[in-house]
């Protein structure tokens, strides 16, 4: 794991953007895999600037989003989909066939999951994958102390997620309870990583998936069996480190 410490949470956005133009440099038409979260909100601004600069062209790649919660349609403002069109899909030249989000509302959410896996196979595999990280260490909506699921699927969302995601809802009762998630194995099959924390309140979980073990309680840990992740935390983040 290769932690990388920058001063705030604007160089955090900086170098993450950087580290996502680069990867566009090489290879104009990568596969990236796409977080929601208040983390990378700073990311896809500087992402949208270095586009209206025409320095950074996204007309050849193709996204997946690691979530999206279940019973909100696409036009409700709490819904992923919604998140990631007002954040960037909206102001950057992606090509609309290239975005792929889970399906929230669907009529057979076994064959959704399915097909969302079948999809990213289909891409040639994630290129680079954005994460965030929950306060309880979850990655994507893979939450700890449940049995990993290694692709696609359908979670009960921990209570401890439903009250940290509360803040974007009117009330508590409104946050969905499940969602629909890649699996670890869809994340730590991306060729490469970025996991992201900005704050003093990441600053446990940082601390804990840095120094700590590989174990189910804290489901981001799994990452330090990963070849290429880099850990991009801003100084507040590490502080415990
Ligand atoms: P946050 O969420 O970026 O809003 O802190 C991260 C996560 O829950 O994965």
């Amino acid at each position: 794991m290769n932690v990388i410490v920058v001063k705030d949470y604007e160089a955090l956005s900086k170098t993450a953007a950087g580290l996502i133009q680069s990867q566009l440099m090489w290879s104009p038409d990568s596969v990236l895999g796409l977080a929601t979260g208040s983390t990378p909100v700073g990311t896809y601004k500087v992402l949208i600037d270095l586009f209206k600069k025409g320095e950074i062209n996204f007309e050849d790649v193709v996204t997946f989003n690691l979530d999206e919660y279940l019973g909100l349609e696409k036009s409700n403002e709490q819904s992923y989909y919604h998140f990631m069109r007002e954040n960037l899909f909206n102001h950057v030249n992606v090509n609309e066939d290239h975005i792929h989000i889970p399906n929230g509302i669907s009529d057979d959410f076994e064959q959704e999951c399915l097909n969302y896996e079948s999809d990213i196979v289909k891409a040639g595999g994630i290129d680079l994958q954005i994460l965030g990280i929950g306060h309880n260490g979850h990655i994507g909506f893979n939450e700890p102390n449940v049995e990993f699921e290694a692709k696609t699927h359908i979670v009960s969302l921990d209570e401890e997620t439903i009250e940290a995601n509360k803040r974007f809802f009117d009330s508590v009762e409104d946050v969905p309870k499940k969602a629909i998630s890649m699996g670890i194995k869809t994340i730590m099959r991306s060729k490469k990583i970025i996991l992201m924390a900005s704050g003093q309140g990441k600053a446990d979980i940082i601390s804990k998936l840095v120094k700590d073990d590989i174990r189910p309680n804290l489901p981001a840990s799994v990452l330090h069996l990963h070849e290429n992740v880099i850990v991009l935390i801003d100084e507040a983040a590490a502080s415990k480190l």
